[in-house]
Order: C-alpha cells, then structure tokens, then sequence
C-alpha cells in the first residue's frame, strides 16, 4: 500500500471558534483523517504577534485543542498538540528567515492588514509571520495544507521559500499544495451577511459560537437578516438567504437545489427556524463532547503530550538534514 500522504493545519486560538470555523475548516479536515496523515496543532507561537493576556492565551489554547477533539477530529487518527511544544518550529524558522527576503514579506496583504489595526505594536514577529507559518509546514514535509482564502498567499511564499532552498542546498523540503475545500463553505455574518462570519463582529447576534446553547443558536437564526422578497433562492442580491442556504446545506450535506426545493413555498420565519434547528442540533453534541473533555483534563493532556512527541520526532528527523545541509557542525 502507498504511504498515507500527509496533511498540516492549524489555528491561531485567538478566540472562540465558530461556525465559519467549524464550517469552513475544521468539517474538511475531519474528512481528510481516513485518508491523510494528519496534524492539526493550535498555532500559540503565531497568536503572540499580537497583545495577548497570557493566561487567557493559555486558556483559549486549550479551548481550542478541546474544541478540534469535541467536533470530531479523533485523537486516534490525528495528531493534535500546540505549536510551541516542538522547538524546532522557532529552530527552523530562523534558518529560513536567513533564506527570505524582506522584500518578500512586505508584500503581504495580512502584514499590511495586521500593522494598521495594530499599529502601536508592529513588531519583527508580526512581519516574520509567514516564515514561521512555513516553518510549521516544511518541517513535516507536508504534502497538503487546507487553508481559507485569507492564507492563500501565505502558502504561495512557502512554496517558493521551499522551492529556494531546495535549489539552493538540494533536496530538503516536499512542496505543499493548498487545498481550499469545497465551494460554498464560507460563511458570512447573520447580521451583515456581506462580511465574512467572525468572533470580532461588534453583534454578537452576528455569529454562532461552537459552545452557545441550544436556544441562543435558535434566536440568534430567528433574528438573522433576510433580503427584500420573499423567494427562497440563492442569488447575488439576496446574501442573507444565500448564506442561510449554504450554512443548511454545509451542515446537511444537500445541494443547493435540493434545499431550495424542500424550502419552495415556506416563509422566511419557518426557513430561519429549520436551518436553525439544524445548526443547534449539529452543534448540541460538539458542546456535550467539549464539556465533557472539559472535565477530563487528564485526558486531554495525555493526547495533546503523546501527539507533541510523535510530532518532535518527525520534526527532528527533518532538521537534521537542515542542519546538514546548511553547514552547522554535527553534534
Ligand atoms: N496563519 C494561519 C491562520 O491564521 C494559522 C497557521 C499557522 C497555519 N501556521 C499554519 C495554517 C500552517 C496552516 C498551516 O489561519
């Protein structure tokens, strides 16, 4: 049998997960633990680019890592740990900050993004962002690496630092391929249904928390906008709808024209409700799953541990060669 290919991602645990995440990422990356080796870490040495509070920091790391196992990522399949358990992250990034030009990294939309919304604290972390993204990548020779769109370019200066090197120094690096999931996965605010769905909206009735109760998800779909008319049909002037149909069918697994038919004739009041109930439903077990993990910590931390050294072990093995190859003495 062929070798599994191997699959890398991860997030930043700067705040509360949502459906977008839920919807967005983590549904693909439970598809791919069958037929992907996989490694899913909680990004905590990225998230310290910004201001953090270090024990909320410790805190929504943790969250995080509970939140990946309670929606279905299985810790028998799957690799979870945190990022700055395995040094060789921060080894490696140096070595390839030495092979990136500052030039490279100024063209990045989320370094410009990020320096005007943080522009008291522009600091060498958040402008090297993307070398210790491709550090994180590179070391498990990662053959695949699901992303959103938002971290497209990110990927694309990771394949060209690795490329680089490998001209440069030989064979070190596999060069990842993106893969960005199915259409339709992205979901937008229930309240300003042009903006992406995110844990920063200043309406908190704008975004569903993976943890909100059973009826908090309920009320938050019964208030979300609908468009002029009263047509249940997906179409680029009537974003409200559209997104509530793609979040029906993200979660049901029915095609777009399947949901418009089932919905053909119904009001908007009985169409928020159903997709509502739908959402609270599918989240209700997440929830259960995460306050039961909530109260075996023990067991969480013997997963997150025993996955860190599995990680180390591969990490190691990659950065020996590095090492090798960049002309640092033998130990
Ligand atoms: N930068 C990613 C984000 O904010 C998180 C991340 C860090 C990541 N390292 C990664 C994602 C490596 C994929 C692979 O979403």
């Amino acid at each position: 049998m062929d070798k599994k290919k191997r699959i890398f991602s991860g997030m930043q645990p700067s705040g509360e997960l949502t459906l977008g995440n839920y919807l967005g990422a983590l549904k693909n990356w439970i598809g791919l633990q069958d037929e992907y080796e996989c490694m899913y870490p909680v990004m905590d040495m990225h998230a310290i680019t910004v201001r953090q509070v270090p024990a909320d920091l410790r805190k929504r790391s943790l969250d995080v890592l509970m939140q990946y196992i309670a929606c279905g990522i299985d810790p028998e399949k799957s690799l979870l740990f945190f990022q700055s358990h395995v040094p060789q992250h921060a080894e490696l990034m140096w070595v390839l900050s030495c092979n990136t030009q500052m030039g490279e990294l100024s063209r990045m939309t989320q370094f410009k993004e990020k320096s005007q919304k943080h522009a008291d604290n522009i600091n060498a972390g958040l402008f090297t962002y993307p070398v210790l993204m491709a550090a994180d990548i590179l070391l498990y020779q990662a053959d695949v690496v699901p992303v959103g769109n938002d971290q497209l370019q990110h990927l694309e200066i990771t394949r060209d630092i690795a490329q680089r090197f490998n001209h440069h120094y030989g064979d070190t690096f596999t060069i990842p391929e993106a893969y960005t999931g199915k259409a339709g996965s992205r979901v937008m605010s229930l309240q300003t249904p042009e903006n992406k769905m995110s844990k920063s909206d200043p309406n908190p009735n704008g975004f569903i928390s993976l943890l909100d109760s059973y009826d908090d998800i309920i009320r938050k779909f019964k208030r979300a906008v609908t468009d002029s008319g009263s047509e249940i049909k997906a179409s680029p002037d009537k974003p409200g709808v559209t997104n509530l149909l793609s979040i029906y069918c993200a979660v049901t697994g029915k095609t777009l024209k399947e949901a418009e038919e089932e919905f053909d004739g119904k009001g908007y009041g009985d169409f928020k409700l159903a997709v509502g109930e739908t959402v609270a439903c599918e989240l209700k077990a997440v929830r259960e799953k995460y306050e039961y993990l909530a109260k075996n910590k023990d067991y969480v931390e013997k997963i997150y541990k025993e996955s860190a050294e599995i990680a180390k072990k591969i990490a190691e093995h990659t950065m020996r060669k590095v090492r090798k190859k960049v002309g640092f003495t033998a130990i």
